[in-house]
């Protein structure tokens, strides 16, 4: 598409690099705007970003008391306690270890009895909120974000997926290793409720991303690869390691 931009690329060194320059730039978000609304995502890569920004909040230079946070995604039929969820996940890296208000947190509830009712009660608290100033992304090997997997039309509001086999395996570790016991579905934002955040960061590190990067990059806009759609974003930057970058 000719109109398409292309998000802004941050190379960095390496993984840790990667995750303190993005932790640095939240820092300095939620410094300009106590009340930042921040979209969250799960997965291994932004695992070392949350223990930076732990460490930034432990040095006082990040006060999490008026952030308000929402997170991308969360199996469906898990208890929000479950060790599996994405909240627990959360809690576990960030959220047990920052200064949020726990009225500020939000999740989808995977759990919940009416799945659509719930994603539409999710699209109303992003709302109220008044739309998420600042989104972070991480990206799958086939080019998905949040649960948004390639396919020939892609979903604009959080909505109830079935995750693709090789999305179950990337996630077996939260479930002992076993890819049969990672729920079959989940709860997604869609592509719409992500591209209207008003800044977005997609983070992504190591040699099995370097494809699906050079594909956002270089390729066109396509529902195969959604994290493509981020060129149509007018505030869109992928932060990657050098590995992440070798096919550019
Ligand atoms: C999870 C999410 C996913 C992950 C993606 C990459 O909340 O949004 O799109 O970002 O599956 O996962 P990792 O970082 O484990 O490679």
């Amino acid at each position: 598409m000719s109109s398409a931009r292309r998000p802004r690329v941050v190379i960095l060194p390496d993984e840790t690099a990667v995750a303190r320059a993005l932790a640095g730039r939240i820092a300095d978000a939620i410094g300009r705007n106590p009340r930042l609304v921040l979209g969250l995502p799960t997965g291994r890569t932004p695992i070392e970003l949350y223990r930076e920004l732990v460490a930034l909040h432990e040095k006082g230079r990040a006060d999490f008391s008026q952030v308000t946070t929402f997170n991308l995604d969360e199996f469906c039929g898990l208890p929000p306690a479950d060790a599996g969820s994405y909240r627990s996940f959360m809690d576990r890296h960030l959220l047990a270890h920052v200064n949020v208000t726990p009225g500020r947190v939000n999740f989808l509830n995977g759990a919940a009895p009416d799945a659509d009712a719930e994603c539409v009660r999710y699209e109303d608290a992003i709302a109220r909120a008044g739309g998420i100033d600042l989104q972070v992304l991480g990206i799958g090997t086939n080019g998905h974000i949040g649960f948004n997997e390639p396919a020939r039309e892609l979903h604009a509001r959080t909505h109830r997926v079935t995750l693709k086999p090789e999305t179950r395996r990337s996630n077996a570790r939260l479930f002992g290793g076993d890819p049969a016991k990672v729920p079959a579905e989940a709860l997604s934002m869609g592509m719409a409720t992500i591209l209207a955040a008003r800044r977005i960061v997609l983070v992504a590190t190591g040699a099995a991303k370097a494809s699906c990067i050079e594909r956002v990059i270089n390729g066109g806009v396509t529902t195969e690869v959604p994290a493509s759609f981020l060129q149509l974003h007018a505030d869109a930057e992928l932060m990657v390691d050098e590995s992440a970058a070798r096919e550019l």
